[in-house]
């Protein structure tokens, strides 16, 4: 049967890439004769009604960006059934059997459940987070990159006053971009949960300004302990200023890595291509730096 429409959403937080992943759809939908038709802000939108087309005049000067051209959002009220009915039901109206969704665990989630009533979906691992049965989402080695470089500028005021810093690291509870970060930048501090031992990594610290190491960098996990907490404690016990940086936004966001951007229009492509030979059920997501596709419950196992 001849496919004529397929819809496209961005979900959870943004991650650098997503747009890559709508361009190469949107150019793998025109090589087919496809109308490529965008949900603005995520599930939301499925249940507002609000579909964007998607053509070059709304990608233009945003394909390299990150964030999300056609918006992203978190929706708790599609788990409520009356919305996702109403999601349903404007789907329909739309013509709309089958869907991409770009996102992370909670958008896969939102997956399965659209997958039980018969429309085809498709989903792509996009999260900084990468905690989600793959070697790498999609936006994780971007955030990686840019907390490195955030992570150089703090280091010219630590080497210039001799200080130390506590650096908050996105990731809710997943430690894998606080564990890349901390490989990248030769660090062994780290905090991940909310029984570390300060006395213990004070001691550490400051056997180490013994053997040469003066300037302290400690990566504290979201979602655990207070960063300026941790930090008033490490000056206390160190005797030397550590200062608490949360760097917040500046994770997620900026241009995607090389390796983003060729994994997201990799992805792009693929998801159509699926589609056209009547897949559905399936994530697109980066192995080992192949592209794979595996079951949704496969994608979730990672916990
Ligand atoms: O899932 C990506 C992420 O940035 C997590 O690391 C973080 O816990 C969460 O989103 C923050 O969400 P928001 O920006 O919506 O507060």
């Amino acid at each position: 049967m001849k496919i004529n429409k397929i819809a496209i959403l961005t979900s959870g937080g943004d991650a650098p890439g997503m747009n890559a992943v709508i361009y190469s759809a949107y150019l793998a939908c025109i090589e087919h004769k496809i109308e490529l038709v965008g949900v603005a802000g995520g599930y939301g939108g499925l249940i507002d009604n609000k579909f964007v087309t998607i053509d070059y005049d709304l990608l233009d000067g945003h394909i390299n960006d990150g964030g999300s051209a056609i918006k992203s959002g978190r929706s708790p009220k599609f788990v409520e059934k009356k919305y996702f009915d109403k999601a349903i039901k404007n789907l329909k109206v739309q013509g709309i059997n089958h869907l991409i969704v770009i996102g992370g665990d909670g958008s896969f989630n939102g997956a399965i459940a659209l997958s039980k009533t018969g429309l085809n979906v498709i989903t792509v691992p996009a999260t900084i987070d990468n905690d989600l049965n793959f070697t790498h989402t999609l936006g994780y080695d971007s955030a990686t990159n840019q907390i490195v470089y955030a992570y150089d500028n703090i280091m010219d005021s630590l080497s210039s006053f001799d200080y130390g810093a506590v650096i908050k690291i996105m990731g809710n509870h997943c430690p894998d971009l606080l564990e890349n970060v901390a490989r990248s930048i030769h660090t062994d501090y780290k905090i991940l949960n909310n029984d570390a031992d300060l006395d213990k990594l004070a001691n550490r610290i400051k056997k180490n300004f013994k053997l040469g190491r003066p300037y302290p960098v400690i990566l504290l996990l979201e979602k655990c302990l207070d960063c300026e907490e941790v930090a008033n404690i490490l000056t206390e016990k160190c005797k030397k200023p550590i200062r608490p940086h949360t760097l917040g936004y500046i994770q997620r966001g900026g241009r995607p890595s090389a390796f983003d951007r060729a994994y997201g229009y990799e992805a792009g492509y693929s998801a159509i291509n699926s589609i056209l030979n009547g897949e559905s059920g399936i994530s697109i997501g980066m192995n080992n730096n192949v592209l794979v596709k595996i079951s949704f419950a496969e994608a979730l196992s990672k916990h």
